[in-house]
């Protein structure tokens, strides 16, 4: 299902965006798929259209997304201001579990593709500059990086009934994000192994923790609040919050919406 553009990629595309958006929203509870529901009046998958096309240089962008509502997919990027901007989208099928999403991506990616970040359809407010942060790190170090924050709450382990065991020290633990990048050979080499390796480990909820079960380094660049995640109803809430917030700033030093400020 692979629907490069009439052009195709540019040959010397560098920068791959995989974004994985084909869950189906079971904790958000909502009639449609998570990423095709609303913050802001515009669907997760159009933030994520619009905060890509404000990246430099152009690239190429692999859209994941649920099998039945590829054509759909392919109107949005029709729509928006992706291809004008330099990215070439393709759109996929996604997997059942997030991993196999992921790795459908990078089997999209095109051979000119050295850096790839892969990020949620789930964060639809992360700005282009975090996109910006985490690629330079990858191009620095020449190691995965992921975006992370400092913990502010106290941590306890607790039984599965309740009760207190522990507190738990907060001082070595950050709160992980998206984008996560990473040099191709190392994400590609790592989702092999994944898939080599069976089920004897949980399933990895990001991509750093599949580079570093295959015994990758992974770097931490400040993480941003907007980048939040949207997972249940409250976080919809948080997300509209931050979203207003943002429009108003705009409105008040008369910056776009979908340029720099993303
Ligand atoms: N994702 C995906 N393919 C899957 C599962 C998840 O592409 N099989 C994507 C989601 O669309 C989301 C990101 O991975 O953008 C993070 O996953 P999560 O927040 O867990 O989203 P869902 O799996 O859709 O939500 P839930 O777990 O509540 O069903
Ligand atoms: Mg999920």
């Amino acid at each position: 299902m692979t629907q490069p553009t009439a052009t195709g990629p540019h040959p010397l595309a560098r920068l791959g965006v995989i974004v994985v958006a084909a869950g189906r929203g079971e904790r958000l509870g909502a009639s449609v798929p998570k990423a095709f529901t609303s913050i802001g009046g515009r669907s997760l998958l159009e933030h994520a259209l619009c905060t890509v096309a404000s990246l430099p240089g152009g690239g190429q962008l692999v859209l994941v997304v649920p099998q039945d509502r590829a054509a759909e997919v392919l109107e949005l990027v029709a729509a928006s201001p992706a291809e004008a901007h330099g990215w070439h989208v393709a759109v996929v099928a996604g997997g059942r579990e997030r991993h196999e999403s992921v790795r459908f991506g990078i089997e999209a990616l095109v051979p000119s593709i050295d850096t790839v970040l892969v990020h949620d359809a789930a964060r639809p407010l992360t700005s282009g500059a975090l996109f910006a942060r985490v690629a330079a790190e990858v191009h620095r170090t020449g190691e995965a990086v992921v975006p992370g924050s400092p913990v502010a709450d106290t941590l306890k382990r607790v039984t599965a009934d309740g009760i207190v065991q522990e507190t738990v020290s907060r001082a070595d633990l950050v709160a992980v994000q998206t984008p996560q990048g990473f040099p191709r050979e190392l994400l590609e080499a790592a989702h092999a192994g994944l898939g080599a390796r069976g089920s004897a480990h949980a399933l990895p909820t990001d991509d750093a923790e599949v580079v570093q079960l295959a015994g990758g380094h992974v770097r931490v660049v400040p993480g941003e609040l907007r980048a939040h995640k949207l997972t249940t109803a409250a976080d919809a809430a948080l997300l509209e919050a931050l979203w207003q917030a943002s429009v108003g700033r705009a409105d008040s030093t008369g910056a776009a919406r979908d340029g720099e400020d993303r």
